[in-house]
């Protein structure tokens, strides 16, 4: 499957990138933990409305992840260039790839031959659309773009190292590690070490551990464009599994837990109800104010970050953070 044409094209990597098998597996363990628990697999958020609210959850005032890590591409960008010497970028998790000016502007004038754009998404829309315009503003970029799920992909999309080649700089931005649990996060640093070859770097975003009352605000925005982020994935199980939740009968909670520097994000049930999930074949009960962890957010030091490279293979070269404190960015290397 190859669409596009010129300097840009865009291939599939998974058979099919959609498992509702799977999913409904996941979906049930999740539902039969004590308590219950979908912060495992944070992926099904991200159906269309999911990933369109998401956009919006990145313009409120209390969200400040994506602003400040945009500001500190901005300012690092060109000395991240220098220092990797990379001349190709995959994008793991591209999305709307608002991000990666800043890199491309600064790999493009570090001006030492082509560069290469290789975004990586789940959504074929978001590579298709983000390979569009980006080639309209570097017509010299050549653009290869995959559409595929990280959970199967990562080594096919990180194959073939040139090992006589300039580096490449694998990027994973957003904070998006930090859905991660920890065995998680240990496998996926793995096996994105295991795909690295020796001139290869790797820029990863983290959110930074703070005083948990802006952390708190910036998962329950006042305009409760969170909450409704939170009650989609409710959306998410009726349309996929034949679910029949009612959203309007759980209430959004955002909270920090100290022990695991993370933000947990919960949906409570206001009632208590049973709720029949047909592809499941069961019926899931809620006590009242039961609640269900459907997103955990791990907030990083760079003693931790340090940590969570080590014990995957990989030596952090830098943790570059903007003058508040508030997020970093980790650039690593295979130790
Ligand atoms: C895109 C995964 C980084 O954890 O901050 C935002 C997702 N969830 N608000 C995050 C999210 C609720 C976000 N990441």
């Amino acid at each position: 499957m190859a669409s596009g044409a010129g300097r840009a094209t865009v291939r599939s990597l998974d058979e099919e990138v959609e498992d509702l098998g799977k999913m409904a597996e996941d979906v049930r363990a999740g539902l039969l933990s004590v308590p219950k628990d979908l912060s495992p697999w944070p992926k099904y958020f991200y159906d269309a409305r999911g990933s369109e609210i998401f956009e919006e959850i990145t313009e409120q005032p209390e969200y400040y992840q994506t602003r400040t890590e945009l500001s500190i591409l901005e300012e690092k960008a060109p000395e991240i260039v220098r220092r990797t010497r990379c001349r190709e970028l995959v994008e793991l998790g591209s999305g709307s790839a608002s991000k990666t000016r800043a890199l491309l502007d600064a790999m493009m004038e570090a001006g030492e031959g082509p560069v290469r754009y290789v975004p990586f998404d789940v959504s074929e829309s978001a590579v298709t659309g983000s390979a569009e315009r980006l080639l309209g503003e570097y017509p010299e970029l050549e653009i290869r773009g995959y559409v595929g799920d990280f959970d199967r992909s990562l080594e096919r999309l990180l194959e073939r190292p040139d090992p006589d080649g300039p580096g490449r700089l694998v990027i994973f931005l957003g904070g998006t590690l930090g859905n991660f649990t920890p065995e998680r996060r240990r496998e996926f640093l793995g096996r994105l070490k295991n795909g690295l070859g020796e001139r290869d770097h790797l820029l990863i975003g983290v959110d930074l551990v703070k005083d948990p009352s802006v952390i708190e605000a910036a998962y329950d925005d006042s305009a409760g464009v969170t909450a409704a982020f939170n009650k989609n994935l409710l959306e998410v199980l009726n349309r996929k599994l034949g679910g029949e939740f009612d959203p309007d009968l759980f209430a959004h909670r955002a909270t920090y837990n100290h022990e695991d520097s993370r933000l947990e994000m919960w949906l409570d049930s206001e009632i208590t109800q049973n709720v029949p999930v047909a592809a499941l074949d069961i019926e899931v009960s809620f006590e009242y104010g039961e609640g269900m962890r459907t997103e955990i957010s791990t907030k990083f030091t760079c003693e931790s970050v340090t940590g969570a490279f080590g014990e995957s293979g990989l030596r952090m070269l830098d943790l570059y953070i903007d003058d508040q404190d508030l997020f970093g960015l980790a650039l690593g290397t295979p130790a």
